[in-house]
């Protein structure tokens, strides 16, 4: 049989990891996660039009595997996620992903692409468009406890969007931190290797907490937590997996992106179900208030919703177009004849 290639119908752009990177480079890093919060922001300030579900979890003792769906009428998406604390010591990562955008239209996928990488960026970016809002005036100083996988994202997007000049540093493991700082070096912040987490927030006004444990944990308790700070806490995420102390969330003004996800996987799992939290959309979008005084403390309750994903392939779809960092990948059947799947087996026959 001749090979027959596939036709255009077939075809779905593909961003691999590897040019997933160079995207990066090629828009740079700093830009890039401004231009994420741009759109994931465009996006909350029209909630109300996305098809909303809190994420569809399958646990294990190990970890979780999580789809992430949502619609805003003309295109679907959705991300394929993992949590799993222990990984990194088999020398994998805890969280990896890919994700789809799609025509409503046709059901026809338009964007296939990796998102490991790129939900380090919109989760960067989320954190930073949110404390934008929420954070203390003139706060330059963040404390940075877990130095991970996603810890120099953090860091950069606080830089680029709220203008955060210091970060200082703390794991349990000294060389996460080790890692993180060497990272961060010529890029623009000053960088401070910790002794505790009470020495990181020693002057911060922003306190992002972003370790990885698969049981409940106390990455900040009561007594550590000064008045006037905005805590972005990133890794609590999953039924039985927080960092808080329950005293902290009593003390502070909680905002989430999706109640009904949050209470199940966020620091709130901890509250009555009824407990007062605002969603950060109805603050960006001026119906309710975010920070209303200096002295008080701010909580961005992340776990990461679906419509950052969203906002995130979008952006990738708007920018990849003008550069060869794709490719086309032949990801549908594309029969001669619509309804003869089976002969269009020929085309392969030996
Ligand atoms: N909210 C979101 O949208 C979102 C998105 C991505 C990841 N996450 C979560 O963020 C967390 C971090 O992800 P990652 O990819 O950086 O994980 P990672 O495993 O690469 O890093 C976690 C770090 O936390 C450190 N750590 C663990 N316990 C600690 C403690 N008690 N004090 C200080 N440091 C401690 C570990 O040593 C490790 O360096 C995970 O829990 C992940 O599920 C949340």
């Amino acid at each position: 049989m001749p090979h027959i290639p596939p036709s255009d119908k077939a075809l779905v752009p593909f961003v691999s990891v590897e040019n997933m990177m160079k995207l990066v480079h090629h828009i740079g890093i700093e830009p890039m996660l401004r231009g994420l919060a741009e759109y994931i922001e465009q996006d909350f300030r029209r909630w109300d039009l996305f098809d909303k579900t809190p994420r569809i979890a399958s646990h294990s003792a190990e970890g979780v595997i999580e789809l992430m769906p949502t619609s805003d009428g003309e295109v679907y998406g959705f991300k394929y996620v993992n949590g799993h604390p222990k990984n990194t010591s088999a020398g994998l990562q805890t969280v990896t992903a890919f994700g789809l955008l799609a025509n409503v239209g046709n059901g026809y996928p338009v964007l296939l692409s990796e998102m490991t990488v790129l939900t380090a960026l919109r989760t960067a970016a989320t954190s930073a468009m949110v404390a934008k809002y929420l954070a203390p005036k003139g706060a330059d100083t963040m404390a940075m406890i877990g130095n991970g996988a996603q810890s120099e994202f953090q860091s950069l997007a606080m830089k680029a969007i709220c203008g955060v000049k210091s970060v200082r540093l703390w794991d349990i493991d000294p060389a996460a931190t080790r890692k993180a700082a060497h990272n961060l070096k010529g890029l623009g912040l000053d960088v401070h290797l910790c002794s505790s987490a009470e020495d990181a927030m020693e002057g911060a006004q922003i306190i992002t907490t972003c370790t990885a444990d698969k049981q409940y944990a106390t990455i900040l308790t009561d007594n550590m937590v000064g008045a006037g700070v905005h805590i972005n806490a990133i890794g609590g995420d999953c039924p039985g997996k927080t960092e808080l102390a329950p005293g902290v969330l009593h003390r502070a003004e909680i905002f989430v992106e999706y109640p009904e996800q949050t209470r199940i996987e966020g620091e709130i799992q901890q509250l009555a179900p009824d407990h007062p939290v605002t969603q950060i959309w109805e603050v960006i979008n001026g119906s309710k208030p975010g920070r209303s005084s200096a002295g008080q403390i701010t909580l961005f309750d992340s776990v990461g919703f679906a419509i950052e994903d969203f906002s995130a392939l979008r952006y990738i779809r708007d920018h990849i177009g003008s550069t060869d960092l794709y490719l086309e990948l032949d990801l549908l059947a594309d029969p001669d004849d619509p309804r003869d799947l089976f002969g269009m087996l020929n085309r392969a026959a030996p």
